[in-house]
């Protein structure tokens, strides 16, 4: 095994947005070599290049990717060069408190969010052989990448690379956010703010438990109408409707209230939204230290319930496969989430496609 170089599209904060040639290692014990094949461009790595979340290191962007093992290092026993698989970003530590309770989502030993390996360090160099970072554990905007065992799901291999990409990050946390954290039942009502990969993988999750009414805003009349054809029942347009009146004067209030944006002022109307005994559900991510303001009396005194959703609750390595799965049966319309397609060269645009909530979902292809 030797080491592999290739473009990657990384972010510092004095080069900005930028694709240079990194070096990345052969897997060492416990890791697995990945050949990326499709990588999704999620609003977590836009919160990097609009500075809500400060990184003092170069990073090599990307954490939502399927691709196929290329190698295999000491001790791994759970993969094999071949399989195909989805990266999943939270990369468990499986020792820790809450992995052991089964709450993976919320693992206290991964380093995932400190954009390095478990053990701290990058698989990454540059050019000039400086250290460059993996965003989420993964860094999966690059043609070939090294990560724990722990973090790559086999999948079947008919799964389309793209759709496996997806399922790494915003299906998993979407329909997770519905059916795992929420844990929405039938004819119960929900609104979704914010359509966009994250926020229709919720509405999707919605239908699949068979929410009735799911009503989707967006600002983007594209983005609403395809909340619809993932089976929204209304759409509202979030610049000219106030959501929370609306849901009150129609429904008397929803039951959930799912926030897929990250916004601190949309965040603070969601309980305005809320029946009696109703949930909202922190989906979006806000900037670093952001705060919010509540009705302190209408939450106590109406039962109201705020629930933060990381990753959806999932447990990658038994959920992906379950959504996979899903997917394969034709319950879940995950083609329709795949917007562009451009090879990684075009990362830039990808990241403007995002901004200006056109289409669906973009994918970049190394
Ligand atoms: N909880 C998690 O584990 C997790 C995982 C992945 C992503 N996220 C977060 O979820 C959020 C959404 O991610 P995404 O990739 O779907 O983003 P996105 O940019 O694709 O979608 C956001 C959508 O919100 C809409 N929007 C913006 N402002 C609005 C407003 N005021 N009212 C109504 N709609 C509005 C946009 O038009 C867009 O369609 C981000 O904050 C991301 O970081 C969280
Ligand atoms: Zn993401
Ligand atoms: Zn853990």
């Amino acid at each position: 095994m030797s080491a592999h170089t290739s473009p990657a599209v990384t972010y510092d904060p004095v080069a900005g947005l930028h694709t240079r040639q990194v070096t990345v290692r052969p897997p060492g014990p416990g890791e697995v070599g990945i050949d990326v094949r499709a990588a999704g461009v999620c609003h977590s790595d836009l919160h990097i290049l609009t500075g809500d979340w400060p990184s003092d290191r170069p990073l090599v962007l990307g954490h939502e990717a399927a691709g196929v093992v290329s190698s295999v290092g000491a001790g791994v026993t759970g993969l094999a060069v071949g399989d195909h698989v989805v990266l999943s970003w939270f990369a468990p530590c499986r020792r820790c408190r809450k992995c052991l309770a089964g709450m993976a989502w919320l693992c206290t030993g991964t380093r995932a969010v400190a954009n390095t390996l478990p053990d701290g360090t990058t698989p990454f160099t540059d050019e000039r052989g400086e250290e460059i970072w993996p965003y989420l554990g993964l860094g999966a905007f690059t043609s070939r990448l090294v990560v724990p065992e722990s973090a790559a799901v086999k999948v079947p291999d008919e799964l389309p690379f793209g759709i496996g990409a997806l399922l790494g990050c915003s299906i998993s946390t979407g329909v997770g956010a519905a059916m795992n954290t929420a844990q929405v039942r039938p004819g119960e009502s929900a609104v979704v703010i914010g359509a966009g990969g994250v926020g229709l993988s919720v509405v999707m999750g919605l239908r699949l438990v068979g929410a009735d009414p799911v009503i989707a805003v967006d600002l983007s009349p594209e983005r609403r109408a395809a909340a619809e054809r993932f089976g929204a029942t209304h759409t509202l347009d979030g610049a000219a409707t106030d959501v929370a009146a609306w849901c009150q004067e129609n429904l008397g209030g929803v039951d959930y209230a799912f926030e897929a944006i990250g916004s601190p002022k949309v965040i603070e109307t969601l309980p305005g939204m809320l029946t009696s005994g109703g949930a909202a559900v922190l989906v979006g991510m806000a900037a670093t230290g952001a705060t919010g303001a509540f009705d302190l009396f209408d939450l106590a005194d109406q039962g109201k319930r705020i629930l933060g959703c990381n990753y959806g609750s999932s447990v990658g390595a038994l959920d992906i496969p379950r959504l996979a799965r899903l997917y394969l049966a034709g319950r879940l319309p995950l083609d329709e989430l795949i917007g562009s397609v451009r090879p990684l060269a075009e990362a830039a645009a990808a990241f403007e496609d995002l901004r200006s909530a056109v289409g669906t979902r973009t994918i970049l292809e190394p």
